[in-house]
């Protein structure tokens, strides 16, 4: 059971790539003793053009990874993940770990706005999953949600193109669509997204809230590992980067999700 972990294991935090290093920045920022052991399966990614049997496959084999390195928690640091894999990552090992998703926490933080109308822009298969409508309506019936697939955002934050006119280009023709007229908020459904925020905002002249998955993840994790008793006092170990391919484009990028340098190690769970 989890709560016989034992507060100074890893949590394990994953995303289909390097994206997810936005919310691992996150809980690192949060919770400095805890250690983490992240995985990005850039051997896969995108995720977000995967079909949903692909998608929960790799979630199982990179949670048992994760669970080999004895982590007390995993964190799905990808929405497309989140969407597609929670559910059969908790069926299968429910009893081995703790889980979070970062879609709840950010439908948690939404609906406590009590806004009407919200756009989701998030990857094909997060938005075909319809988990963002279906479970912020759940918590808001009245909530009209509109969701827009940008499968373009992603390889494009990967290939270094953000606040530049590239990027703005593309930015303004998807948010142009007439779905996402009239949103008061905006959801940055991809754990990329957090780095065009400022792009966003100025698109819309700073009159859209604009929510993202970091900071409320981290808020999550501190919350479940507190309520089981499982917050770390000290860190004893360094944090480990591991990738399924390794590139060294790869590990250049890292720094601009992370924010500072980080060294990739190659892990073969294929
Ligand atoms: N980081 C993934 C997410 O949050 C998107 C990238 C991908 O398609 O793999 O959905």
């Amino acid at each position: 059971m989890a709560d016989r972990f034992d507060r100074k294991q890893p949590i394990g935090v994953f995303d289909s790539g390097i994206g997810g290093l936005t919310v691992a920045k996150a809980i690192a920022t949060l919770l400095p003793e805890e250690e983490l052991v992240y995985f990005g399966d850039t051997a896969h990614m995108p995720y977000g053009d995967k079909s949903p049997d692909s998608i929960r496959y790799y979630c199982l084999q990179i949670a048992k990874f994760l669970l080999e390195q004895n982590c007390k928690m995993i964190v799905i640091a990808c929405n497309t993940a989140s969407s597609v894999g929670y559910r059969v990552l908790l069926d299968f090992f429910k009893k081995s770990s703790l889980f979070v998703n970062v879609v709840d926490p950010l439908v948690d933080a939404t609906v406590l706005r009590g806004f009407s109308k919200v756009g989701v822009i998030a990857t094909k298969a997060t938005v075909n999953s319809r988990v963002y409508g279906l479970k912020l309506s759940e918590k808001q019936p009245d909530l009209e949600v509109a969701s827009l697939a940008t499968p373009l955002l992603a390889p494009m934050i990967e290939s270094g193109y953000f606040h530049d006119n590239i990027s703005r280009a593309i930015i303004n023709d998807y948010l142009s669509q007439p779905i996402l007229q009239n949103i008061e908020a905006l959801l940055l459904a991809c754990t990329h997204y957090p780095l065009i925020h400022k792009d966003i905002d100025e698109f819309y002249q700073h009159k859209v809230h604009i929510l993202d998955s970091t900071d409320v993840t981290a808020a999550a994790v501190q919350k479940k590992l507190a309520d089981h008793n499982l917050l770390n006092d000290k860190r004893r170990n360094p944090h480990r980067f591991y990738v399924s391919d390794y590139t060294q484009s790869f590990e250049e990028t890292t720094r601009i999700f992370y924010q500072e340098e980080i060294h990739l190690e190659h892990c073969a769970i294929w």
